[in-house]
């Protein structure tokens, strides 16, 4: 089998990558770095949002590379401070130049904050964007059934990505179900289990027996039950060897017994903030990224 890409077809005919890298918590160099190295691994689809404050790096190492801009896939995500009719376009056109670029190509609101009651006018600006040209695709993140219902009574444009956590301890049946009958993809984040527990998800046993009998780590065994689920996945890592570990997964497939093996080890189990309860909007320069970030929320989750 190629070892080769897989694209999803958006819900306005946009096609995007269905692994791409994410880079939560890489700061700085390392952040370029990383992306360099997926870049030149074969990613083609960058996930990072204004709050990593990681923009700028991984902006540098897209302009670096000698890939033409329409074969790369960038998505960025507008914070929660930024929510709200007024601020939603300065955010974009920050973000737009720390990256250096002149488009994005996904961009998605980071959180509903549903205690400030502002995401149906940031969506509604979010469509103003799109129309512009300054983003080819709008979505969600950490979007409820309730939040994407609210918006579907205020909105004719349905999101293209509902980017929530999702992995095998978390398999979000629901949300993949409405996803799935309104047009939403899914997009997994943290979908190898997160920096706390991917040791305890990637060390478990269904995932250490299958990853014996393919040939590969538990970790592409998990990217791998994601794409076959048509889950667009964003695995994270700032090491070489593991970026290019985890895009080598297109040349295998999981068999349907060895898919229901992972799909029962769902618990259910969050590692970050619950959507309901997310309210933290403080401006991403008062944030102090690295293992605060995640004790931020998870205090006021
Ligand atoms: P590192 O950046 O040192 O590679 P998630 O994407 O679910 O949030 O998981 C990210 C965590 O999993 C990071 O701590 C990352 O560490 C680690 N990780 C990424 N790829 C792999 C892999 N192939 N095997 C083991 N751990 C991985």
């Amino acid at each position: 089998m190629a070892m080769q890409q897989l694209y999803v077809t958006l819900n306005n005919g946009i096609r995007m990558p269905q692994l791409g890298l994410g880079v939560w918590k890489a700061e700085g160099n390392e952040a370029e770095h990383a992306v360099d190295i997926a870049l030149k691994a074969g990613y083609r689809m960058i996930d990072t949002a204004a709050v990593y404050q990681n923009e700028a790096a991984v902006g540098a190492a897209v302009r670096k590379s000698d890939i033409p801009r329409d074969q790369l896939f960038i998505t960025t995500k507008l914070w929660n401070s930024d929510q709200g009719k007024a601020s939603v376009r300065p955010a974009l056109e920050a973000s737009l130049r720390r990256l250096g670029l002149d488009y994005v190509d996904l961009y998605l609101i980071h959180w509903p904050m549903p205690a400030r009651g502002r995401y149906i006018e940031t969506w509604l600006e979010f469509e103003k964007l799109q129309q512009e040209g300054l983003v080819r695709t709008i979505g969600v993140c950490n979007f409820q059934i309730e939040h994407l219902e609210r918006l579907r009574q205020h909105s004719s444009t349905i999101p293209a990505v509902n980017q929530i956590e999702l992995n095998p301890h978390l398999s979000q049946s629901e949300l993949r179900s409405y996803g799935k009958e309104h047009g939403i993809h899914i997009e997994s984040w943290s979908p190898l289990g997160g920096s706390k527990t991917s040791g305890s998800l990637l060390t478990s046993k269904p995932l250490t027996s299958l990853a014996q009998k393919y040939n590969k780590t538990p970790a592409q065994i998990v990217i791998r039950w994601h794409l076959q689920h048509d889950l667009i996945v964003i695995p994270k890592s700032i090491n070489e060897e593991r970026i290019r570990q985890n895009f080598d997964v297109f040349d295998f497939v999981i068999d349907h017994d060895d898919m229901e093996t992972i799909d029962g080890m769902n618990t259910g189990t969050r590692t970050g903030p619950n959507p309901d309860t997310m309210n933290v909007a403080l401006n991403p320069t008062m944030i102090n990224l690295g293992p605060n970030i995640a004790n931020i929320f998870r205090r006021r989750g």
